[in-house]
């Protein structure tokens, strides 16, 4: 697709919602959730807290703790997930259903990423969990690497599928599932490839950048994620994937805050704190394709349609307006933190009718 002649100077969508996304909890909370909120509809909260957010109990209550910090004019539904553990029971699922809290369902490979040392450590034991998902239309999110350290960093989430997903897919055929965060050429393949009931979820700092980002100029732990970032011609894919139009890819970001005292560190933790740019960097990568006309579907419409919800009702404005990303926000006691595209000018600022014009920060 061509980039137009003459570039668009605003872009109106249905308000997006972020498919995937870590809110934490306390204090950092309530420093990043706004980030989100001002934005995005609705958001699908990731539960690797520590402890994980394992019951239909807990997920009721980390729902209640993030209303308690909203600001109460502010129009946005968290929508919780569900930790799967070995010890996880078909009966808490259902509990989790009953709930109406709970949308999903978090598969995390035991030891894969941050906080994930309870995740499951054999999937065809949690085969009566799956069944239970698959009963009540649940989908399930499967972080997508092998654990194995003989395999190497960069080919955690090709293994993956053909080791776990490609069977997993083929045991449970109702089952909904979502590889979140696909980060590979792949990736994107085996999500075409499989049926409709398989959809994957991109964030924006795998469409804008390539593994040359953690090195660039030095190292670089603000970049570093899990699943880290491939080389580019695994970007190429993903951003035609984005914005191909395909039913099968919607947004979710990924932000994964950690303050900077545990980024800047001998051993830093793995996440990039995405939320505060987050739009505005998914259309520097959507106009980068010449694709701003495929932004509403993959981040209004598709995911909706995956989780059998509808859109949401109202608007928000992107404008061509020099939007200046400060080098670090505060969160309160718990530190600083530096987001995706900090220090950098992006092209696009949020407006939205109630909200005004949002720069960043
Ligand atoms: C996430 C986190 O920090 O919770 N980190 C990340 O690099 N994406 C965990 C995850 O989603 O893998
Ligand atoms: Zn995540």
């Amino acid at each position: 697709m061509k980039t137009p002649s003459t570039p668009l100077t605003s872009l109106t969508i249905i308000r997006p919602d972020d498919w995937h996304l870590h809110l934490r909890d306390g204090e950092l909370m309530a420093a990043v959730l706004p980030f989100t909120a001002r934005v995005f509809g609705r958001a699908v909260v990731m539960p690797n807290l520590r402890p994980p957010v394992t019951t239909a109990a807990a997920a009721a209550a980390y729902y209640d703790r993030i209303l308690d910090v909203m600001h109460p004019d502010i129009d946005f539904t968290p929508l919780m997930t569900l930790y799967l553990t070995d010890t996880t029971t078909p009966a808490e699922i259902e509990r989790a259903y009953r709930g109406g809290y709970v949308v999903a369902a978090k598969l995390y490979p035991a030891g894969a990423t941050t906080n994930s040392d309870e995740g499951l450590t054999d999937l065809k034991r949690a085969q009566p969990v799956f069944e239970a998902l698959a009963a009540h239309g649940l989908p399930l999110l499967v972080h997508g690497e092998v654990t194995d350290p003989e395999v190497d960093i960069f080919d955690r989430e090709a293994v993956f599928l053909e080791r776990y997903l490609a069977p997993l897919l083929d045991a449970i055929p109702a089952l909904k599932v979502v590889l979140e965060h696909v980060t590979t050429r792949q990736g994107v393949d085996f999500v075409l490839a499989g049926p409709d009931r398989l959809a994957a979820t991109i964030t924006a700092h795998h469409l804008l950048l390539n593994r040359g980002a953690m090195f660039q100029g030095g190292l670089n732990p603000h970049a570093y994620c899990l699943p880290v970032l491939k080389r580019e011609e695994h970007r190429q894919a993903l951003l035609r994937a984005a914005t191909g139009g395909s039913p099968k890819f919607f947004l979710g970001t990924d932000s994964a805050p950690h303050v900077r005292s545990t980024k800047e560190t001998g051993c830093g933790c793995a996440g990039i704190f995405s939320a505060p740019t987050a739009l505005a960097s998914y259309a520097a990568a959507f106009e980068q394709a010449g694709a701003l006309d495929r932004l509403e579907g993959f981040a209004s419409l598709h995911g909706p349609a995956f989780y059998g919800l509808a859109p949401n009702r109202d608007a928000i404005t992107l404008t061509r307006c020099p939007c200046p990303v400060p080098p670090s926000v505060s969160a309160g006691e718990a530190g600083e933190l530096v987001p995706l595209a900090a220090g950098r000018t992006l092209a696009w600022s949020v407006e939205c009718p109630t909200r005004g014009l949002i720069h960043e920060g």
